[in-house]
C-alpha cells in the first residue's frame, strides 16, 4: 500500500489538554517505521496546521470551541481528499475524536457508500441538544449523518458524509439517553461489550464484516478510538470507561479487517501522552496499526 499520514494535533472536541500532542507519541512508538518493515510505501505528510484559541469568540456551551473544530475539520478534509486522489491510504492520527467530522468529510466526496467501524467505548452520536458535556469529540458520528451544529455537517459540502445503516459501532459501554435513542431510530448497529463478551470477537467481526459487505460498500473506514480498549491497555485518554476490549481482541479485530480487503482508511484518536504510562497507549496504537496493516509473525 502507498499509506499517507496525517497528523492532526488538536485538543479543541474535549477540554483535557495533552492529546493534541497525540500525533508526536504516535511517531514516537514507531509507526512509520512499523508500517515500512511490513513492506508498505509511507509518506508522512506532517501535521495538519492547528491555529492557536481565538480569544474573543461567543463561547457556546454546548459546543465548546466551534470555530476552531469548524477550522480544523475544514483543512483535515482538504488534506484526506487529496490523500485519496493520489491513490493513497490515509491513516489519520489524532488528536481527539472531533477529528473524525473532517476525515469522514474528506472521504464522503469520494465513496458515496463506505462503511464504517467506530471502535470506541462512545458512541458519539450527541448533538448540541443532547450533549451532556458540550465537547465536539462526543458529536462525530451524528455530524457525520447530517445531525447537529449545520456549520459542522456542512463542512465541505452540503450532504451527509456517511449513511447511518453502514455504521457499526463495536465496544460501547457508556452511551447517553439521546444517543440510545438516535441509535435505534437511525438504525446504527451497535455490538456493545454486552454482544463481544457474549459472542466473542470473531463473531462480532465476521457478523460486521458480512453485515457491510452486504450492504455493498465501495470502502471501510476505521475509526479507533482508543478508549475502546479496557483502559488496563490505555490509560493514556482523556475519557476512560472500565470493561473495555482487551488487547488480545483488539488485536484480532484489526487482523480480521486486515484479511476481509475492505479497509479503505484509518484513524487512530484519543492518545493522550499526559495521561499516558511511559508512552503505552501510543505504543498499543502503533501495535494495532501493525495487525491492521498486515504484520505476520511466521
Ligand atoms: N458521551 C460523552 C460526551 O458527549 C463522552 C464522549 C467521549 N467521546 C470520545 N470521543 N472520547 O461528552
Ligand atoms: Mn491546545
Ligand atoms: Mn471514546
Ligand atoms: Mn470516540
Amino acid at each position: 500500500l502507498n499509506v499517507s499520514i496525517i497528523g492532526v494535533p488538536t485538543d479543541y472536541g474535549q477540554t483535557r489538554r495533552g492529546v493534541d500532542m497525540g500525533p508526536s507519541a504516535i511517531r514516537y512508538a514507531g509507526v512509520v517505521e512499523r508500517l515500512e518493515a511490513i513492506g508498505h510505501v509511507v509518506h508522512d505528510q506532517g501535521d495538519i496546521r492547528v491555529s492557536q484559541k481565538q480569544e474573543g469568540t461567543i463561547v457556546d456551551k454546548q459546543l465548546l470551541n466551534l470555530e476552531e473544530v469548524i477550522d480544523v475539520s475544514t483543512s483535515l478534509a482538504n488534506r484526506v481528499n487529496e490523500a485519496i486522489e493520489q491513490k493513497a491510504f490515509p491513516l489519520v492520527l489524532g488528536g481527539d475524536h472531533s477529528i473524525a467530522i473532517g476525515t469522514l468529510a474528506g472521504l464522503g466526496e469520494h465513496f458515496k457508500n463506505l462503511g464504517v467501524i467506530w471502535f470506541d467505548a462512545h458512541a458519539d452520536l450527541n448533538t448540541p441538544e443532547t450533549t451532556p458535556s458540550g465537547n465536539i469529540h462526543g458529536m462525530p458520528l451524528a455530524v457525520s449523518i447530517g445531525l447537529g451544529h449545520e456549520r459542522l455537517v456542512k463542512i465541505r459540502n452540503n450532504v451527509p458524509k456517511i449513511k447511518p445503516e453502514n455504521v457499526i459501532i463495536i465496544g460501547a459501554r457508556s452511551v447517553d439517553p439521546g444517543e440510545r435513542e438516535l441509535i435505534s431510530q437511525q438504525g446504527i448497529k451497535v455490538y456493545t461489550m454486552h454482544e463481544v463478551d457474549r459472542l466473542g470477537m470473531t463473531r462480532v467481526m465476521e457478523d460486521a464484516l458480512a453485515y457491510l459487505r452486504e450492504r455493498d460498500v465501495d470502502g471501510l473506514h476505521l475509526s479507533l478510538d482508543l478508549d475502546g480498549l479496557d483502559p488496563l491497555y490505555t490509560p493514556g485518554v482523556g475519557t476512560p470507561v472500565p470493561g473495555g476490549i482487551t488487547y488480545r481482541e483488539s488485536h484480532l479485530a484489526m487482523e480480521m479487517l486486515q484479511e476481509s480487503g475492505m479497509l479503505t482508511s484509518a484513524e487512530f484518536v484519543e492518545v493522550n501522552p499526559i495521561l499516558d504510562e511511559k508512552n503505552r497507549t501510543a505504543d498499543v496504537a502503533v501495535a494495532l496499526m501493525g495487525s491492521l496493516f498486515g504484520e505476520t509473525l511466521v
